[in-house]
């Protein structure tokens, strides 16, 4: 068997074969949806080849996050959605014999290699669009389950714990691990490796897979964040990527529109979700939709942008987050990214009980902070140099959101989506304790596909800047990160200008 992938397929043997040798394993996984899902699916896989493993998570694989995973008891260490980008350090604890690294990652490696190390990158595979931290994860856990002869057994293990995630799953998707193609697509999603509407490569390989498990769906849908929870007038509303004339940004506007079709949107006073109409309802919105910005002027490459491929997660409640896989990577994020990873990935594993409420009012409280942020940003601007823009939101937007609302504020006024912005935010005083207290900034960076099609990498762009000032930094051609030292923005901001001008030249 070659696997969803069969570039990666010898590779993801190898490295199955090695976490098979190990007694236990450590699974060290990144902070956000992408990290959580594939500590999901590695957990998973993990457990069902009878591996005992514990999970940590970490919001950057620094050098001191590296020296305590290297101080534990573990001589087997699984980093998933990073270790590509940190091969050099994790590459002197390997030396040293502190454990072995197994990684499956997408992020731009190293300079330095190691045997057991699955990345599409080194495959000729786009890891900013073909493959996700998640999606190198099921390529692993695929294997797993092939090597291990899980698929194989007597008596395959069967969805006994009543989780609707496994109940509704055939017991050999469970066995060849097929049933993580969902949890693979939300990470995929949640990286934003879809383009165009719908994603491509390895990750539609998977999607194919995940479609034949049973455990998703395809369809062509209205591509708006929210199809799934959002009441209509709000969907419509908050639907900005496309911008349409008196009914994005515009409550009255939303509700007039909606308030003149002839349809019974309304339940018991309530408005109704995208996902509860039916197909004919579906089509008259839609169509109402499609002539209002016709009318209105929009551009027709714009309207096509109104049309997506949506992912649903089968098995999960339809008008919850779980069934969209947008919604699911957002959900995971407000865990993720507040210091709670633990409640995203007791989500991913089916906990539908307290992690789930858990998450659901972190949600909450991450939409508020996006929009805030949004909303500073719109605001008081950013400030433009030749080739770039950036702000500088100091403590007013936590760092590990300033990227989100960065890639978000695009394109809105005064924010141009013809050149990458650059978002700093302070560093709590916590985390600059670890790097001997002196204090750092964060920087993200989030560019377009366009963009990229014209010769921008801003993951070269935050290795060089950063580390040209101190810092240090990486990430994909589309969206990369990096901490640099308090004090060196502006020596930064100059260096990655110049940079990204010639990228673009
Ligand atoms: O570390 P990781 O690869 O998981 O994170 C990628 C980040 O880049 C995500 O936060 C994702 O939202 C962002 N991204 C983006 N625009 C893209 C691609 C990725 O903002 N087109
Ligand atoms: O939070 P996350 O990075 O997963 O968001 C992905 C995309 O979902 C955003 O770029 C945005 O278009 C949409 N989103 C939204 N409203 C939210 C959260 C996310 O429209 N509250
Ligand atoms: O944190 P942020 O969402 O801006 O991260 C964007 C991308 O850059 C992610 O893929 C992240 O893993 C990467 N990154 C990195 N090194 C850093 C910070 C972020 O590789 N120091
Ligand atoms: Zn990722």
């Amino acid at each position: 068997m070659t696997g969803p992938v069969p570039e990666l397929a010898d590779r993801a043997v190898a490295c199955a074969n090695r976490l098979l040798e190990a007694d236990r394993v450590l699974l060290a996984s990144h902070i956000d949806a992408d990290g959580l899902t594939s500590a999901a699916i590695a957990a998973s896989a993990l457990e069902r080849a009878g591996l005992p493993f514990e999970t940590v998570f970490e919001k950057q694989l620094d050098e001191a996050a590296i020296e305590s995973i290297a101080a534990t008891e573990y001589e087997t260490v699984l980093f998933t959605d990073f270790g590509s980008g940190q091969l050099d350090i994790i590459g002197e604890c390997e030396d040293a014999g502190a454990f072995t690294p197994v990684i499956a990652d997408h992020h731009q490696p190293a300079e330095r290699d190691t045997e057991y190390h699955l990345n599409p990158l080194l495959f000729g595979i786009n890891g900013a669009s073909e493959l996700s931290g998640a999606g190198a994860s099921y390529v692993l856990a695929r294997a797993l389950a092939d090597v291990s002869g899980q698929a194989d057994a007597d008596d395959p293990p069967v969805a006994t714990d009543g989780g609707t995630a496994t109940a509704a799953t055939g017991t050999e998707a469970h066995a060849d691990n097929r049933d993580l193609a969902a949890l693979a697509i939300v990470g995929a999603v949640g990286d934003m490796q879809a383009s165009g509407g719908e994603l491509h490569g390895a990750n539609a390989e998977i999607v194919a897979e995940g479609v034949d498990a049973g455990v998703l769906e395809t369809g062509t849908d209205l591509a708006i964040y929210g199809k799934q929870t959002r009441p209509l007038p709000k969907l419509l509303e908050y639907a900005t990527d496309v911008g349409i004339p008196g009914i994005s940004n515009d409550e009255a506007g939303a509700l007039r529109f909606l308030e003149d079709l002839d349809l019974e949107l309304k339940r018991d006073g309530e408005w109704r979700r995208w996902a509860g109409l039916t197909n004919e309802e579906k089509q008259v919105v839609a169509s109402a939709l499609v002539k209002r910005a016709v009318s209105r002027g929009v551009p027709a490459g714009k309207i096509d942008q109104l049309v997506g491929t949506s992912y649903v997660l089968r098995t999960e409640p339809v008008g919850t987050e779980l069934r969209d896989a947008s919604e699911f990577s957002t959900l995971l994020n407000a865990t993720a990214r507040y210091e709670r990873a633990d409640v995203g990935l007791a989500v991913c594993l089916g906990d539908r009980g307290e992690a789930l409420e858990r998450a659901r009012s972190l949600l909450r409280n991450h939409r508020r902070n996006l929009s805030q942020g949004i909303d500073l940003v719109t605001q008081e601007g950013v400030t433009h140099e030749d080739h770039i823009q950036w702000f500088h939101a100091g403590d007013r937007i936590r760092e590990t959101i300033v990227g989100i609302v960065a890639g978000m504020a695009m394109g809105n006024a005064g924010v141009s989506r013809s050149k990458p912005i650059f978002a700093f935010a302070e560093k709590s005083a916590e985390e600059a304790s670890g790097s001997g207290g002196d204090a750092e900034v964060k920087v993200s960076a989030r560019g377009t596909h366009s963009l990229v099609r014209r010769g921008l990498d801003l993951s070269v762009v935050m290795g060089e800047a950063s580390r040209a000032v101190g810092g240090d930094g990486g990430g994909h051609d589309v969206a990369a990160g990096a901490t640099v030292p308090s004090g060196a923005e502006d020596e930064f901001v100059v260096r990655a200008d110049e940079i990204v001008g010639e990228q673009l030249s």
